[in-house]
C-alpha cells in the first residue's frame, strides 16, 4: 500500500523523527539521515525533505540541493529492484553504454526511470570496485560481470522477477 506522505503521525514519520532524534547530534548528520529516510519510504520526495528540514533545523533548500546532487538519491519511487550499470572508466571501455542501451530496450524504459510494474529501476554507478569483470552492474548485493548480449540480460531479468513472486 502507498505511504501517505501527508500523514505526518504515520509509522514511516514516527520512525524517521526516532531516527532524527539518535543522528540530531552527529557533526553533519543530513546524508546519514537522507539515507535512512529513503530506507524508509523508498525515494525522497518533497514532503520528506520538508520534514527533515524542519525535524533537523537544516535549510529545505540545502537537503534539496543534497538529494540532487547524488545520484543514489531518489526523488522518484523507485523500482523493488535497481539495476545499476557501472559506468566508470573500466566498464565504459568494456562496453558499458551499450549494456545500458540493452537494459533500456529490454526494460522499455530510460536510464533514470522505472517499469510501470513498479519492479525494476535502471540506474548508473561509479566503479563499484569489480573492474575485472567489466562490464559490471549491480542488483541489490548481487553484482553481474561479463554479461553483454541481450539474451543473457533477459535471463537475469526474468530470473529476478520470478524469485520476486
Ligand atoms: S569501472 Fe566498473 S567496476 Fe570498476
Amino acid at each position: 500500500m502507498a505511504i501517505d506522505l501527508r500523514n505526518y503521525d504515520s509509522p514511516e514519520y514516527q520512525e524517521l523523527k526516532q531516527i532524527i532524534e539518535e543522528k540530531k547530534q552527529l557533526r553533519d548528520p543530513l546524508i546519514e539521515v537522507l539515507h535512512k529516510a529513503q530506507g524508509i519510504f523508498g525515494f525522497l520526495p518533497s514532503e520528506v525533505q520538508e520534514y527533515v528540514s524542519e525535524h533537523l533545523g537544516v535549510p529545505v533548500n540545502k537537503i534539496y540541493g543534497v538529494v540532487t546532487f547524488y545520484n543514489f538519491f531518489s526523488m522518484k519511487p523507485r523500482g523493488k529492484y535497481v539495476i545499476n550499470v557501472c559506468t566508470g572508466t573500466a566498464c565504459f571501455v568494456k562496453g558499458a553504454p551499450k549494456l545500458m542501451q540493452n537494459f533500456e530496450e529490454l526494460l522499455g524504459i530510460k536510464k533514470g526511470e522505472t517499469t510501470p510494474d513498479g519492479m525494476f529501476t535502471l540506474s548508473e554507478v561509479r566503479c563499484v570496485g569489480a573492474c575485472s569483470l567489466a562490464p559490471v552492474f549491480v542488483v541489490g548485493e548481487e553484482t553481474y560481470g561479463r554479461v553483454t548480449t541481450k539474451d543473457q540480460l533477459k535471463r537475469i531479468v526474468d530470473t529476478i522477477k520470478a524469485n520476486a513472486e
